[in-house]
Parts: structure tokens; sequence; C-alpha cells
């Protein structure tokens, strides 16, 4: 379970009135208020601009807003410079020698993980409990497909809303080879280390609490691997020791083998 702060209320705004029919349509669809500016201005807006779905902290010297942007934002630069010998996450996945294994990411949030392994072939079933951070992460897919040099990585992005204990209970007919879990690290500081969006992210959804679940029904599940994501300096989820870790700057990768991926054939000339 989560724990979710009670005084951060949230309500579905619109920058524009020409929005404000789809605004109410995604208020009813999430099952949140329209704002009313009549009313007390909620800790949090999931505000519709003519341009993207914005989530924004009210109130003064606040983080955001926050969006998912996989055109012209860090992550594209990040997955545009990323190889699969070069990245911690892609090395954690087992990315060899022209593998492209299926991977089931547990912990969507917004999609950056998961961005970066799907640039790299990998096709990504992600899950993500949170309506909210669901409809910012569907919302920065559809306007991704618009734009023909990620049409293609876009076709390998299944969002799923929803537990992903449940999701997994019921998961058929294949077993996803990779397992990746990212979960909400209680950090409680406000260092640089801990990203805006993540402050934001966390004011939203709280700490992930059911995690070390996540790890052991994931290790029943996969059929090749589960990469576990944590701070650089975090003790491991609790549940057997990991095979092996990759350290990065300020995260670490703990990889839970179950079997070898399978290396794609040698080309013949
Ligand atoms: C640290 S964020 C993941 C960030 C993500 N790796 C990325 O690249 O954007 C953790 C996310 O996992 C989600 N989450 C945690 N436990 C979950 C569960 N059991 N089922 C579905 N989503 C979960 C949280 O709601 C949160 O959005």
């Amino acid at each position: 379970m989560t724990t979710r702060n009670p005084e951060n209320t949230i309500a579905v705004s619109h920058s524009d009135p020409i929005l404000a029919d789809t605004a109410g349509i995604l208020a009813k669809k999430l099952g949140l208020p329209t704002y009313d500016p009549k009313e007390n201005v909620p800790a949090l807006l999931l505000t519709l601009t003519p341009e993207r779905l914005e989530l924004r902290q009210t109130g003064k010297g606040t983080e955001g807003p926050l969006f998912v942007d996989f055109i012209g934002g860090a992550i594209e630069y990040r997955r545009m410079h990323t190889t699969s010998r070069k990245e911690a996450i892609a090395r954690a996945v087992g990315l060899k020698g022209g593998t492209s294994p299926v991977v089931l990411d547990l912990t969507a949030g917004i999609g950056r993980d998961s961005f970066i392994l799907a640039g790299l072939g990998c096709t990504l079933h992600m899950v993500e409990r949170s309506p909210v951070l669901a409809a910012l992460l569907a919302d920065g897919i559809d306007r991704a497909k618009m734009e023909p040099a990620l049409a293609g990585i876009m076709t390998r992005m299944h969002l799923i809303v929803g537990d992903s204990l449940e999701i997994m209970r019921h998961w058929q007919p294949e077993r996803p080879e990779v397992i990746c879990i990212d979960p909400m690290y209680p950090h409680r500081s406000k260092s640089a280390l801990v990203k805006k969006e993540m402050r934001l992210i966390r004011l939203l959804v709280g700490d992930d609490e059911d995690s070390d679940s996540l790890l052991r029904a994931a290790l029943d599940l996969a059929g090749r691997r589960v990469v576990v994501k944590r701070p650089r300096l975090a003790p491991a989820l609790i549940g057997p020791e990991p095979n092996f870790t990759i350290s990065g700057k300020n995260s670490r990768f703990d990889v839970y083998l179950i079997a070898p991926i399978a290396t794609a054939p040698a080309q013949k000339a």
C-alpha cells in the first residue's frame, strides 16, 4: 500500500476555456473533481493545456509542472546517446548480442526507464497504479506517436493502469523475460539528488511500501531475470541476495538471475 498524504487534494483544471469539456471528461474518468475557483485551491492541479497534460503544485515556492515529454526533453537526449553497452539499465536488463527481450515494468512512473529500454528495441509492458501518473504517461505517449522518429518506439510501449501485484496474479500467456522494479524510496531530504520531479511524484503517490512483495511475485513470474533499481547506498529489497549489482552515479541495479537471456544467432555474412 502507499501512504498518501490526505492534504494533497487534487482537482482537474484547464488553461483555456475551449478545453473545459475535455477536462470535465478526464476528471470523470479519473474520479477527480474539476477545479472550481470559488473553492479552496487544492494542493495539486492536473491541468489540461492546448499542448499537453501537466501536474502542477499550487502555492508559493512549489515544484513543477510535471509532464511527460519524450519528444524534445532530457530523456530523448539520453535515449539518443544511449547504447546497450553504455547505459547501466541496459546492462542490468541483459541487452547484448542483439537481444531485445519483453520487459514488464512494474513501476512505470513517468516512463523514463521504459522509454530507454523501448528505444533499445525491447517491448515494454508498463504498469502504473496511480491513475493520475498513468494519464500523464498516456498523454506523453500519444504526443510521441505523432513524431515520426518516435512512432516506432511507441508501438513497443504498452501502458496498463492497475496494481502490479494484481496484474502479475493474472498474467498470461507467456512469462515476461525480464521484470523491472523501481519503487519510490523514502527520501526525506530536499537534496538535489532527489530530483524535483520525484518530489512531486511522491506528493501524489506517497511511499511504495509493497516493494518486497513485488520482488517475490516478480521472481515467480519472470522468465529470465528481475532488475530492481535502488538509490546507490540503499539496502536491497527483502528477499534473496541479488546475483550482482551495477552501480551508477546515484542509483544501483540489483539483478536477480533466473535463466540466461538467449542471444540472437550470429548473422551470416
Ligand atoms: C520511482 S517511480 C518509477 C519511476 C520510473 N522508473 C520512471 O522511469 O519514470 C515509482 C512508481 O511506481 C508506481 N508503483 C509502485 N508500486 C506499484 C504497484 N504495486 N503497482 C503499480 N505501480 C506501482 C508508483 O505509483 C510510482 O509512480
